[in-house]
């Protein structure tokens, strides 16, 4: 009895798993298909820094999208003296559909570089390591979107970005899709220069 319990709520958990780290807001259950060449980026996936360098190919699987989406890829595993901060990897907007797929993820291109351009990951070595985890959130992009000027002095700066608060001021819906990977601290041969 007890074990038909707990397996059907361990199934109910399964439909809607959180693909956002546990903490982190704004949490999103449903998953952004992302990849690295090949690689499918299951939530949490670590990945060898080198894999990570190039903008990934983006999608969505069993979505209808049309119109234009704003993709966010964030940071949130920064040392700042003994607490951790945020570093915006990257902020890419105009993402659209194509009409592809790869597999059976709607794929969606931008020729934009910006606001932010991409930005692989480097997490300096730590003693213990600390994996950082990326977090992707993709929104629908409202209509002439741009960089509300309360916000521009960070996305410049990449520093401490806090997206509940970008939202708020970009007037962003919820994410409608989102996943994360993982890599590992001292993976890093490529300084960030902001
Ligand atoms: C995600 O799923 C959980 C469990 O079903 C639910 O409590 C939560 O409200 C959902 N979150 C979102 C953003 O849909
Ligand atoms: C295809 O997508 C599924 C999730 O929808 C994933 O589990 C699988 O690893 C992906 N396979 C490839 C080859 O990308």
């Amino acid at each position: 009895m007890l074990f038909k319990i707990v397996s059907s709520l361990g199934l109910l958990a399964g439909a809607a798993f959180a693909q956002t780290p546990a903490g982190f807001t704004p949490s999103v259950n449903k998953t952004l298909d992302v990849y690295y060449g090949s690689t499918y980026i299951s939530p949490g996936l670590m990945m060898k820094k080198s894999s990570v360098q190039s903008k990934p190919t983006i999608g969505v699987t069993g979505m209808e999208l049309s119109g234009k989406y704003l993709l966010a890829m964030i940071d949130i595993d920064v040392p700042s003296g003994s607490a951790r901060t945020t570093v915006l990897h990257a902020l890419l907007q105009d993402w659209a559909p194509t009409g592809q797929t790869q597999n059976g993820s709607s794929i969606l291109t931008t020729s934009a570089t910006g606001p932010a351009s991409y930005f692989g990951p480097a997490p300096p070595a730590e003693t213990p390591k600390h994996p950082h985890n990326y977090i992707f959130l993709l929104h629908e992009q409202p209509a002439s979107f741009a960089v509300p000027s309360s916000q521009r002095q960070v996305v410049q700066s990449r520093m401490g970005i806090n997206w509940p608060k970008f939202m708020t001021d970009a007037g962003l819906e919820d994410p409608i899709a989102g996943v994360y990977l993982q890599v590992q601290s001292g993976d890093n041969t490529k300084m960030f220069v902001a």
